[in-house]
């Protein structure tokens, strides 16, 4: 398709602490954010008014009306640059909807950068990051699209240190999880946010520093659907270095150190789960 195109990359906790809670009901957190080499494709063109076309193998998940995200992100874009929103938005989406996995909130980012190319909007980077931040908790931190440390509700974001080489099999049991109910279902107490260690040296170190990390959204997501315990136990075979939940799921993950064994560990996992969306990528791994 002709257009201006941006990757809307899945994005991964690779750890996600819950550290507190706001009085309006947000929850403060602590995770390690990484982006996997797989995603949506958000493609803007000139067009006379704003409109949103949809394709992809997940695309008949989507709820295409007014409210979708990416047209949500468009019209704030426009009014924060005092301009029409006038643009032809195509989505091509391959992330699972209500995974965990960023999804929606990528396609925001790719909207956000993809519409300022295209109308050659600079806004400054404190009003992008507020933008971003009105559209959703994780739209900044995927606007980054690299590794990052998010805290806060997600608004406050440092960089993290460089990922070494590797790789995941992303699994979802094509099951919706929505994150309200999620963070409500949660129970326990609070996490105290960890220090980081300095870079992992490789995989296998990186597995070594996620052991002692877990998600606070596991339980309460798996309290929900149930199959999320199933994937876990599923990724762990051999090669897998760690296996673990993104976001509030139901998206997980397993960590492998090298590309063979990733893609290895989705196929046979693909063999015994035929209904299950099964990805390898690699990690995205520069700050
Ligand atoms: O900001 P976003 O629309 O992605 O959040 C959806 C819902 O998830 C919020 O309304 C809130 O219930 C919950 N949430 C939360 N704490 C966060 C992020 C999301 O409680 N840090």
């Amino acid at each position: 398709m002709s257009g201006l195109s941006v990757e809307a990359w899945a994005k991964v906790n690779l750890y996600l602490h819950v550290t507190g809670r706001r009085d309006d009901g947000y929850h403060l957190l602590d995770s390690l954010v990484a982006f996997a080499g797989i995603g949506d494709t958000i493609t803007v063109s000139p067009s006379s008014a704003l409109s949103l076309t949809v394709d992809g193998p997940t695309a008949a998940r989507l709820d295409v009306d007014d409210d979708n995200i990416v047209l949500r992100a468009a019209r704030a874009l426009a009014q924060a640059a005092g301009r029409p929103p006038q643009a032809h938005l195509h989505l091509t989406k391959r992330l699972p909807v209500a995974a965990g996995i960023g999804g929606g909130s990528a396609d925001a980012a790719a909207t956000l950068r993809a519409l300022s190319r295209l109308w050659g909007v600079r806004l400054a980077p404190a009003a992008l990051h507020a933008l971003a931040l009105s559209l959703g908790a994780d739209v900044p931190v995927c606007l980054r699209g690299r590794p990052t440390r998010m805290s806060g509700i997600g608004e406050t974001l440092a960089d993290a240190p460089s990922l070494p080489p590797a790789w995941v099999v992303l699994v979802n049991p094509l099951i919706g999880l929505s994150t309200p109910a999620v963070f409500k279902a949660r129970q326990g107490c609070f996490s105290d946010p960890m220090p980081l260690e300095s870079r992992p040296a490789d995989a296998a170190a990186l597995a070594r520093m996620l052991a002692a990390r877990d998600n606070d959204l596991s339980a309460a997501a798996i309290s929900l659907v149930p199959e999320i315990a199933v994937i876990l136990t599923a990724l762990n075979r051999d090669g897998c270095l760690l296996a673990r939940m993104s976001g509030s799921g139901a998206t997980c993950f397993g960590l492998f150190p090298d590309p063979a064994a990733a893609a290895a560990a989705a196929a046979a996992i693909a063999a015994d789960y035929p209904a299950w969306w099964i990805k390898s990528a690699s990690l995205i791994s520069s700050t």
